[in-house]
């Protein structure tokens, strides 16, 4: 691969290569599942590990720091006011395994095919976090940083950053920076370089609908009572339209139709949908009416079943009424949309249409808003040279339809604007069996995140 070889710290990272991958790969083994409590000491040990790498990479102010749920790895630089603050964030929790059996190689031994690194967390987002560690070791053992340097690492990303929100009020001052950067997204295809600039938020629910005191046979009682789970089926039916449309009422009140500007944009992207469609397995591309799947997976909302469960699922048959049915929901939302009003617009249009015979009990889980960052902002600029120095190609400007969290927080707690410049593929099988990252990219975005410091430290002299 040819190296843009001209600056010591681009050559001391290509010269400490291997190293950085066996270090990966020591981080990688530690199962820190957050959402599973069998592994909450795994999860405390990669905070440990993480802080310890942060201290030998010789940052000078270092802290494991407590929260309710699983601990915040803080660090800063020492602190130059002629540079620009840059706050580094990742995550270093990941998500279960199952299904287990359809791993090649076991999840947390990290193994390497064809130059791919799979193991779980490879890419989302142990890997893509790694890469700041590299640009920091190799920025300190070279020459000067370019900007002051603030770390926040968290291990509860990937159960909605329950403890985080405190955490940036209560270290608001300490926190301040003036942008912020994420390697926690894919890029939009191979050899293509991106800036992602909007993430979709996020708002879940879960509803039981009970019925009678206990399972009932259906030949004793049936034609009497209410069925929970087909109350529940008639619920999930009322949410969308015959044609694909969220039906709650007000759900689409605050969403801003997509500008001409931004529409054309999209439509210049490559988007293969038959090669979609073939890699998902699926036979046809589904959806609201009247948008393109681009637009539809960045920016539009969603509503989602994402888990649904009653009576009977054993083996053989078992004739009975069951006394409840239950269904995990999730919303995926774009700028505007507030997420505890979109789950109060749901829960009053379910409870409109609950069936009589039966109660629907409905309890709020997480929420988070959607979030943009102006492609104006000079840190953008800094991140396309970075990305042209590197790639030896033009960045291209996405959303994506995922969330992190953070992101508004930064944005609202600390008037920070955030840089998503991410180095994953999207089908790197992030949450999946198989996850893995390409080493092509995991060097190139350490050398890229290297660069964009740099360029970043010279916006402000
Ligand atoms: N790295 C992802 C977010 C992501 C994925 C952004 C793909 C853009 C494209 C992150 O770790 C994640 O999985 N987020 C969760 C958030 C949730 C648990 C609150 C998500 O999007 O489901
Ligand atoms: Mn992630
Ligand atoms: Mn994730």
């Amino acid at each position: 691969m040819a190296l843009p070889a001209h600056r010591p710290v681009l050559d001391y990272l290509h010269r400490h290569q291997e190293r950085y991958l066996d270090e990966l790969r020591e981080f990688l083994r530690i199962p820190s599942i957050s959402a599973l409590s069998a592994h909450q000491a795994d999860v405390r040990r990669a905070a440990e590990w993480l802080g310890a790498r942060l201290a030998r990479a010789g940052i000078h102010d270092v802290r494991v720091d407590e929260t309710q749920g699983h601990p915040v790895v803080f660090a800063q630089s020492s602190f130059t006011a002629e540079r620009p603050t840059l706050l580094v964030y990742g995550h270093y929790d990941v998500q279960p395994v199952d299904p287990l059996d359809q791993w090649v190689s076991p999840p947390f031994e990290p193994t390497v095919r064809d130059s791919i690194l799979y193991a779980r967390g490879a890419s989302d987002d142990k890997g893509q976090l790694f890469m700041h560690l590299m640009a920091l070791e190799a920025w300190l053992s070279t020459g000067v940083l370019p900007v002051n340097l603030k770390f926040l690492f968290e291990g509860e990303e990937e159960i909605g950053s329950p403890h985080l929100g405190q955490y940036i009020r209560e270290h608001q001052a300490e926190l301040a920076a003036d942008v912020a950067l994420i390697s926690d997204t894919p890029m939009m295809g191979e050899e293509l370089p991106s800036i992602c600039y909007a993430l979709r938020g996020l708002a879940t629910m879960e509803i039981r609908v009970s019925g009678p005191s206990q399972d009932l046979h259906s030949g004793v009682y049936g034609g009497t009572v209410m069925n929970p789970a087909q109350a529940l089926a008639h619920l999930i039916d009322t949410l969308y339209d015959a044609s694909g449309r969220i039906a709650v009422p007000g759900f689409y009140d605050q969403v801003d139709p997509l500008s001409d500007r931004e529409q054309s944009e999209l439509s210049q992207l490559p988007f293969d949908s038959e090669a979609y469609k073939a890699q998902l397995g699926v036979p046809e591309l589904a959806g609201e009416p009247g948008y393109t799947p681009l637009e539809r997976l960045w920016a539009r909302p969603t509503l989602d079943v994402n888990g649904l469960w009653s009576g009977f699922t054993g083996e053989g048959q078992k004739t009975i009424i069951p006394a409840t049915a239950h269904a995990k929901l999730s919303c995926r939302l774009v700028p505007h949309q507030d997420p505890e009003r979109i789950l109060d617009l749901l829960e009053a249009h379910l409870q409109h249409h609950c069936p009589p015979g039966v109660q629907l009990h409905v309890t709020h889980r997480s929420g988070s808003p959607a979030s943009v960052t102006s492609l104006d902002h000079p840190a953008v600029k800094a991140a396309e040279s970075a990305i042209e120095l590197v790639y030896q190609r033009p960045a291209v400007h996405i959303r994506m339809g995922g969330s992190i969290p953070v992101v508004s927080d930064f944005q609202e707690t600390l008037s920070v604007p955030t840089v998503l410049l991410g180095f994953a593929l999207p089908d790197e099988c992030f949450h999946a069996p198989n996850e893995h990252f390409h080493l092509a990219n995991f060097y190139r975005g350490a050398q890229t995140v290297a660069i964009f410091w740099e360029k970043l430290g010279a916006t402000h002299a």
